[in-house]
């Protein structure tokens, strides 16, 4: 099947992810697992999903003869965030779409596990990518797990340290180079069309068919696609490869309606909003400190045809969410990722009462724990002596 095409049988997937809109069961947990036990069912239910690729396997461009490299990646749970929603009032219904729980922390294992598969079909014995972090992470796992070289080139001195120990650790070989993600990736593209090397960035289409999985999953969960999505953007893959999702699914029937794509880009970092290349993109948020966006225009078509609309948050805005989140709904998510909220929070005036709204959280906060630290509002006491009278005079007692 060619890439995008929508699959000829229009069914659902075989092992749908948790209906997290559906009644929840009334029975017991021990009762629950006492009768699974008897149906012989040993494992618990979470173990039987099989990665995205089994998952949504009629949806995909893959045959018998394509090795699933898999880590078990997709099916992150969608979490409502009331104390968003609070604050944005009119009876608005907010979900966050935790990508930070994918295998290596981000969104980019969707996308690479049909990478790398592909590739390990194809005959490739080594991969290739420019990363702000993340992509190199996900190219470095599943590489390795396939058996695969891996090389990464990153932006000297611009990626997050839990990013980067990812890389170093799954064995990639990692390459920093002096200069930003823009011009790493021009490079790669060149050393791939010279060398017989994968390339496995979002200009690979086999990225975007595996992302497209994560708007099935949102269909999913809620029985219908959202008002609104609201999504980082960086190089704009993932924004693209949403709106291919919503669009198949809707085409099969399984959804009335789509999505406005709203898509945040960091106000230094903001090619798309403000309609030309940045050259030197600035930002706290440095998954998504990107100047020349690849798929550009995949982008600005998913907005038109959306109704959507792209827009700047500033670093203070992104931060604010991102304390927000984790110290509001308990969800750690990475600088990047709070941009779709901070969006949203900016753009609250504009959301249709009793709306529902989906925030893609892109990648776990663990991976960035500078920012945590540098940015919170928690008190950290230091240096106590070792002494119950001394704990509890700091606790106030
Ligand atoms: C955490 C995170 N969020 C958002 C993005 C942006 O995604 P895209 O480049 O597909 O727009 C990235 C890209 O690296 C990322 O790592």
């Amino acid at each position: 099947m060619a890439c995008g095409a929508a699959p000829a049988a229009a069914s659902g997937p075989r092992n749908p992810p948790r209906r997290f809109g559906s009644r929840p069961s009334l029975l017991p947990v021990a009762l629950l697992s006492s009768l699974r036990r008897r149906l012989g069912h040993t494992r618990p239910a979470m173990q039987d999903w099989p990665g995205l690729i089994e998952g949504y396997r009629k949806w995909l461009p893959v045959s018998d003869k394509t090795p699933v490299i898999t880590l078990h990646e997709g099916a992150t749970p969608l979490i409502p965030a009331p104390v968003i929603a609070e604050r944005i009032g009119k009876g608005v219904k907010v979900y966050l779409k935790y990508d930070g729980l994918n295998p290596t922390g981000s969104f980019k294992d969707r996308g690479m596990t049909m990478a790398i598969s592909k590739a390990k079909e194809a005959g490739s014995e080594a991969v290739i990518c420019a990363s702000t972090g993340n992509t190199s992470a996900a190219a470095a796992a599943y590489a390795r797990r396939g058996g695969m070289r891996a090389f990464v080139l990153i932006p000297d001195g611009y990626v997050a340290q839990g990013k980067l120990a990812q890389a170093l650790l799954y064995g990639a070989e990692v390459l920093a180079v002096k200069g930003n993600f823009d011009r790493a990736l021009a490079i790669v593209q060149e050393v791939a069309n010279q060398y017989p090397i994968t390339l496995v960035n979002s200009v690979n289409p086999f990225r975007l068919q595996g992302q497209k999985t994560a708007a099935f999953e949102v269909v999913d969960a809620l029985g219908e696609a959202p008002d609104w999505l609201c999504i980082p953007v960086g190089n704009a893959g993932n924004i693209s490869a949403y709106w291919m999702g919503f669009n198949e699914y809707k085409a099969a029937g399984h959804s009335r309606r789509l999505p406005r794509m709203m898509g945040f880009q960091a106000a230094g970092s903001a090619p798309l909003v403000l309609g030309h290349t940045v050259e030197q993109p600035d930002t706290i948020a440095t998954a998504i400190r990107i100047g020349n966006p690849v798929n550009k225009e995949r982008a600005l078509k998913a907005r038109a045809e959306s109704n959507g609309d792209f827009m700047a948050v500033t670093d203070a805005e992104i931060i604010e969410a991102y304390k927000l989140l984790g110290s509001g709904e308990g969800v750690f998510c990475e600088p990047a990722s709070a941009a779709s909220v901070a969006g949203l929070l900016k753009r609250r005036e504009e959301v249709p009462a009793g709306a529902t709204v989906v925030c893609v959280l892109t990648g776990n906060g663990l991976k960035d724990p500078t920012t945590a630290i540098e940015h919170n509002d928690s008190k950290f006491h230091t240096g106590l002596e070792p002494d119950t009278a001394t704990v509890a005079r700091v606790m106030g007692f």
